[in-house]
């Protein structure tokens, strides 16, 4: 069975729409450990609520004077260590409010993917042309709900792709458009958002789950 690593840092909505899947038989994978470096992530309730395998990894706080970099690069290492004792196939950021950096990466080629609440584009540039020819800022960042609405777009929506060193770029695996409605908060519109999201990641890890199934048949065809 195809196997998946989740890393959140918050309620993990997303995380329970692949549990749910996977109960019900429709997702052809298998959540096997949920991460988080936030205690309080109910992500991690949700995890232990279906016996799957979670732990939380604090980043350390630095005090003054500290070398902040060897302190985050331990932290990564031991974080890349507790997702490697389960070799997952797939490595889901889903909600990780923490960037990755290359040594992480690099444990884990080709097999890391994030969830991005907002419409990328293809070709990692800085514009997003939408289904009906609008051409929109491409947002990255921590707070791109709350951006989507500043900036008064009418369209934004959400996007899984690969994790490269860039931060929110790497090959587009799926994206859904969401429109802003009046009214709209933060909170009313990232809920939509979440809505397509639940959607999307479920088919996916599924589709991943099916093309790793058909690459490993074909091996043992050899
Ligand atoms: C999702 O909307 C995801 O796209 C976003 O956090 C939310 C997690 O929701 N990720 C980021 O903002 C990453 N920068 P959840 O905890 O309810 O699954």
């Amino acid at each position: 069975m195809y196997q998946v690593a989740v890393l959140l840092s918050g309620s993990g909505s997303n995380l329970q729409a692949l549990l749910d899947a996977e109960a019900a038989g429709a997702l052809g994978a298998e959540v096997v450990l949920v991460v988080s470096d936030r205690a309080d992530a109910s992500g991690l309730q949700r995890a232990l609520a279906r016996q799957v395998a979670a732990a939380y990894v604090p980043l350390p706080a630095t005090p003054r004077g500290a070398d902040r970099a060897a302190v985050r690069a331990a932290w990564e290492r031991r974080l890349a260590d507790v997702v490697a004792a389960f070799a997952p196939d797939l490595v889901l950021l889903a909600g990780f409010m923490r960037i990755l950096s290359p040594a992480f990466l690099d444990r884990f080629p080709n097999r890391v993917i994030n969830q991005h609440p907002a419409l990328l584009p293809d070709d990692g540039g800085d514009t997003y042309v939408t289904s009906t020819g609008l051409v929109i800022p491409a947002l990255r960042g921590a707070h791109v709900v709350a951006e989507a609405l500043e900036r008064g777009l009418p369209i934004t929506g959400c996007s899984i792709h690969r994790v490269t060193p860039r931060v929110d770029d790497g090959p587009v695996l799926a994206r859904a458009e969401v429109p802003v409605l009046p009214g709209d908060t933060p909170e009313t519109l990232h809920e939509r958002i979440k809505v397509e999201e639940h959607r999307l990641i479920v088919e996916v890890v599924r589709s991943l789950a099916q093309e790793h199934a058909c690459a490993e048949r074909e091996v043992q065809r050899r």
